[in-house]
């Protein structure tokens, strides 16, 4: 496994690669790696020989009083996981690496990130389309995997290809979940026992809201209220947004017709934590 740290050798790598006829795989990261983030690597040897994973906790889409200095970090424990999924290059830049002091290029969506997470953090996916557009343009995969748990984000940066015309495929992959079904997230590190029994209530309100569907509920109002009760039977949680919408659009429905995606954040203690699941109604 190759360690790359500068990006004029990474895209030199990539230009290797591509003129063998060979295809690059990439797995985008901010590090601390869990389960979740090896299935994104497993699903991109399946489709690659090559595989890129970065790990790079991106400044640009922290807010100030976010956790960016606390994110957590342990590079000797994820190269060594990254090994053992046979990944080839590992792309760890330093952050004047990408942002020079001088840096002053974006890339806004006019759209999409008006709903869900963009409202509370306002600046979160300006930040997420630019590092990954440099990251495009750096390492030059043909595929790019990203986590259905953070839904908005793959419905984004699908958005961003098409909109800019990158010639890369986005591959989606399911939600990893601990046992009893909390998704994985670096985040969790954060949860102290207490914590982590009440963050089980994120999955538990979105299982409801399924078997809901499936009895034939098709009001997003009455599904949102119960899982609403059900998240605030817990002491230390605080809602930031529970969401029926069009997984496309990402808008609010009325009615939901065939299916919707369900997507909720939730404060449990100082831990922000985000779910989601695709309610489908029983044909
Ligand atoms: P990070 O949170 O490290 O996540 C990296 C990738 O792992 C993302 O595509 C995310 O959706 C995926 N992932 C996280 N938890 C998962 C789980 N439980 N199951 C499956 N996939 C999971 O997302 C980011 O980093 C950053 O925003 C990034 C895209 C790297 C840009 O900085």
């Amino acid at each position: 496994m190759e360690i790359i740290k500068s990006y004029k050798s990474m895209q030199q790598y990539a230009d290797r690669i591509r003129s063998k006829q060979e295809t690059i795989a990439l797995v985008p990261t901010m590090g601390f790696f869990h389960k979740g983030h090896l299935s994104l690597m497993k699903k991109a040897k399946e489709v690659s020989n090559c595989l890129v994973v970065s790990l790079f906790v991106n400044p640009t889409q922290f807010a100030p009083d976010e956790d960016f200095d606390s994110y957590p970090r342990d590079t000797e424990r994820d190269l060594a996981l990254a090994e053992k999924e046979s990944v080839n290059v590992m792309f760890m830049p330093e952050r004047e690496e990408l942002y020079s002091s001088e840096f002053q290029t974006y890339v806004n969506l006019e759209k999409l990130p008006n709903h869900l997470c963009g409202l509370s953090r306002p600046t979160f996916f300006r930040g997420v389309a630019t590092v990954v557009s440099k990251l495009f343009n750096i390492i030059k995969p043909h595929y790019a995997i990203f986590g259905q748990k953070d839904f908005q984000q793959l419905a984004i940066i699908r958005q961003m290809v098409k909109d800019l015309n990158f010639d890369i495929e986005i591959i989606g992959v399911p939600t990893f979940r601990e046992s009893d079904g909390l998704a994985m997230s670096s985040r969790n590190k954060y949860l102290d026992s207490n914590q982590r029994k009440t963050a089980l209530c994120l999955f538990q309100s979105l299982e409801k809201a399924f078997a809901l569907v499936q009895a034939g509920e098709t009001d997003p109002a009455r599904i949102i209220a119960k899982a609403t009760s059900l998240i605030e039977s817990h002491a230390k949680t605080s809602i930031d947004y529970i969401k029926i919408c069009d997984p496309m659009t990402i808008e609010d429905v009325v009615t939901i017709k065939k299916s919707a995606l369900m997507a909720l954040a939730v404060n449990v203690g100082k831990t922000r934590l985000i779910d989601n699941r695709i309610l489908e109604i029983k044909t």
